[in-house]
């Protein structure tokens, strides 16, 4: 049965006053939990699958608008071993993998998250969940006090998940393209190079240079990582990732500049090392659609 709450979100720049502050207000410790949370790629809102302890897991679909006001979130639960994980990652890919630590308090039906979340940082959440909480309104109401009481200024608020957090940080895409890499084949040139892009389901897809020993026939990193993309369904790229083992900015090759500003836009950002810049950049006076048009 699908279930309702209201959520806010704020980054926490020290938890151990929040978490004192809320046990002033009357919130009860309820324990902490070591969190992975693998999401998949779902056509509707968001899947993920929760896994506390080896073996006990749940799978939770939740549809939730972004935003920084206390927004509602309707969500189903089930429970799933972790095996079930490994179906819907073959079937769906995943997306990203969000692993935290949550110290629980609990406070007149909402509940109250203190998340060191791993790559992110420190973050307090409110859960109001209804109809432990009251209805929507006295949720939001709940949700407000909890605000004013600890203080959360407007700028500390988040309008993303974590997952999202997680999707925009470049050293994610930057990872994906190392570790394609690190598994390139290129024995004629020793010069490996990994590429990733994101789709924009916002799913990663990676490629590796391969090489031949009829040379033209080897192919870049780059165009293996756009034919993943294009293999996994999807035919638009927020953003791209190039490295290389012997090389701090491997500078994309000409063909392969055209190559991504097939299925990116002038603005798509790619990073090169410790260097961003852009499609456009890197291929001004491109030979686009309304060229051929
Ligand atoms: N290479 C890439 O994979 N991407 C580029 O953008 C530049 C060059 C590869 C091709 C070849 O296997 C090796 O680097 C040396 O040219």
């Amino acid at each position: 049965m699908a279930r309702v709450n209201v959520e806010l979100k704020a980054r926490d720049p020290n938890p151990e006053v929040t978490a004192a502050r809320c046990l002033n207000l009357g919130a009860v410790a309820a324990g902490t939990l070591r969190q992975r949370d693998v999401y998949f790629r779902a056509r509707h809102g968001r899947l993920k699958l929760r896994i506390q302890e080896e073996g006990a897991g749940e799978l939770i679909a939740y549809h939730r608008p972004d935003g920084t006001e206390a927004r509602k979130s309707t969500y189903v639960r089930a429970p799933a071993p972790a095996e079930v994980g490994e179906a819907l990652d073959a079937a769906l890919g995943t997306t990203v993998v969000v692993t935290k630590h949550r110290q629980l308090l609990l406070w007149e039906g909402v509940r109250i998250h203190l998340d060191e979340v791993d790559g992110l940082g420190s973050f307090v959440e409110f859960e109001a969940v209804l109809p432990d909480a009251g209805d929507l309104e006295t949720a939001r109401a709940k949700v407000a006090r909890l605000r004013s009481e600890l203080g959360i200024e407007s700028d500390a608020l988040v309008a993303v998940g974590y997952a999202d957090l997680l999707l925009d940080d470049p050293q994610v895409l930057q990872r994906a393209a190392f570790e394609a890499m690190e598994r390139a084949y290129a024995p004629y040139s020793q010069f490996k190079v990994g590429a990733a892009v994101r789709g924009a389901s916002g799913a990663i897809y990676a490629g590796a240079n391969v090489e031949n020993v009829a040379y033209p026939q080897g192919q870049c990193a780059e165009a293996s990582a756009l034919g993943a993309l294009v293999a996994g369904g999807e035919t638009a790229i927020t953003a791209v990732a190039v490295v290389a083992e012997r090389l701090e900015v491997c500078p994309p090759c000409g063909g392969c500049r055209q190559r991504l500003s097939e299925f990116g836009e002038a603005s798509t950002p790619v990073y090169l090392g410790p260097t961003t810049t852009t499609l456009g950049e890197l291929l001004p006076g491109a030979f686009d659609r309304e060229a051929l048009a």
